[in-house]
């Protein structure tokens, strides 16, 4: 629904049977009944409103990740959305906050629903949304909580890139099955928190768009592919196979937020939690008839395979093209003005705790302040595989270990994937907004392990 300024969604979270291997129903926790949840298709500078209502037996609360969002529709992880009358799982509906009131934490928050308003003050960029409930995140995730949000503007559709049919949106996800077609997710409470958990949850079924490696007839033609890794914690290094005579077969056109100045071809993409890559592939570069697999060089067995593009269509028009030129520049915060440079250490006690800068996450603690206006460098030091995901205002990457930034660090980015000991630092301008937001490794078992902090913008 639009009503000229402003666009509406309304979306149901529930609980619905999902045919998703073979002869077999999984029970799935969906916005509005699908996985992934419906794609929502926002204009630049209009306001789009989504009301969730909560019918899932738990609690919810729903984030825009790359959404430049006031805080009170940010999904702060115990804003919560209780279920509907009716629908507990017993657990208590609020996490135990000694130190937060209740008033505070509880926002406009109704029983069982609640209004998210987005005024989309941000460049056309894929983004997407997912389940940011306080501890339960990962669980929320795997079960299906996570839809595409898309951000048009008139800078981008003005371009010739491929549209329509051949711009499609692929959320990358791994899963694991019993045997029942259930989804099966380690549960601290009967497996203790094992390894499994502690480094992430991995699955060994791999889903794009919910399916299991999936097969796309295409045409030989250019096709705008927005990869989207929304795995809890599996990182992909993805290639085509066979590659185009030439290699440099994917395209990257856009980033996390939006696109790129310029394009730049890669033959593979490395993309941690969270990442998105837009890219082009142009398949008239192939014989007709090839079948053109989507591998992830990081996976075995079964977590080789991603999905396959059959050209087998017989469209071969295409008035597509990648120009040079992709995006007018945008103004880039220049790291030697920054107002302050900080470190984040994400970290792991040697008492196991996940922790940013020595300490679990606590809601209400900030551990930066950054004043509304200024631009700051960032320094994410780790110790292993961390994706770090800054809330609010996208960030460049600056270097990598004091050199330059890495392949995949091109354009505005608001997940970056910092590797083992190295040292990543990003330059922002927090605009618009002030308030309270998150940073937080994008490893969603180590978010729910409370790696995770608050900044307040003031
Ligand atoms: Cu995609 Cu704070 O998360
Ligand atoms: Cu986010
Ligand atoms: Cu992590």
């Amino acid at each position: 629904r639009t009503d000229g300024t402003t666009d509406y969604y309304e979306i149901v979270q529930r609980v619905a049977d999902l045919s998703i291997l073979p002869g077999l129903r999984t029970e799935a926790w969906t916005y509005g009944g699908s996985f992934p949840g419906p794609t929502i298709v926002s204009r630049s500078g209009r306001r789009t409103v989504v009301h969730h209502r909560n019918e899932l037996p738990q609690a919810a609360v729903v984030h825009l990740h790359g959404g430049h969002t006031p805080t009170a529709s940010d999904g702060y992880p115990i804003d919560l959305i209780l279920p509907a009358a009716g629908a507990g799982d017993g657990t208590p509906p609020m996490p135990d906050m000694p130190n937060m009131p209740m008033s505070a934490m509880m926002g406009d928050t109704r029983l069982g629903q609640r209004t998210y308003t987005y005024p989309m003050n941000q460049r056309a960029a894929t983004l997407w949304y997912h389940d940011h409930r306080m501890g339960r995140t990962g669980l929320g995730v795997w079960r299906g909580l996570a839809g595409f949000h898309l951000v048009r503007d008139d800078e981008s559709d003005a371009l010739p890139l491929p549209r329509g049919q051949r711009d499609i949106p692929l959320m990358v996800t791994d899963r694991s099955f019993a045997a029942d077609g259930s989804f099966r997710y380690p549960s601290a409470a009967t497996a203790g928190v094992t390894d499994a958990y502690m480094n992430g949850v991995l699955g060994d079924v791999i889903l794009v768009n919910g399916a299991p490696w999936p097969v796309l007839r295409t045409d030989p033609a250019r096709y705008r592919l927005r990869l989207l890794n929304a795995s809890n914690a599996r990182r992909y290094r993805l290639e085509l196979d066979p590659q185009p005579p030439g290699g440099a077969a994917l395209v990257q056109v856009g980033s996390d937020g939006g696109l790129l100045d310029r394009p730049v071809a890669h033959d593979a993409l490395e993309i941690a939690p969270a990442e998105r890559f837009d890219v082009v592939v142009d398949f008239g570069r192939y014989r007709p008839g090839t079948r053109v697999r989507l591998v992830n060089r990081l996976g075995s067995g079964s977590t080789v395979d991603v999905m396959r593009f059959d050209v087998v269509g017989t469209d071969r028009a295409d008035d597509s093209a990648v120009p040079d030129r992709l995006a007018r520049a945008t103004a880039v915060p220049d790291p030697h003005r920054a107002a302050a440079t900080r470190t984040f250490l994400f970290h792991r006690r040697s008492d196991g705790t996940w922790t940013v800068n020595g300490d679990p996450y606590r809601p209400g603690r900030a551990l930066a302040r950054p004043k509304l206006g200024t631009v700051e460098v960032w320094r994410f030091i780790t110790d292993f595989h961390h994706p770090v995901h800054v809330h609010l205002d996208p960030f460049r990457v600056v270097s990598r270990n004091a050199g330059d930034p890495g392949a995949y660090d091109a354009g505005w980015k608001d997940t970056v994937d910092v590797r083992p000991s190295e040292a990543v630092e990003v330059v922002t301008r927090f605009t618009d907004y002030p308030g309270r937001y998150l940073l937080h490794c994008h490893n969603l078992e180590h978010e729910d392990m409370a790696m995770m902090a608050d900044f307040t913008v003031g």
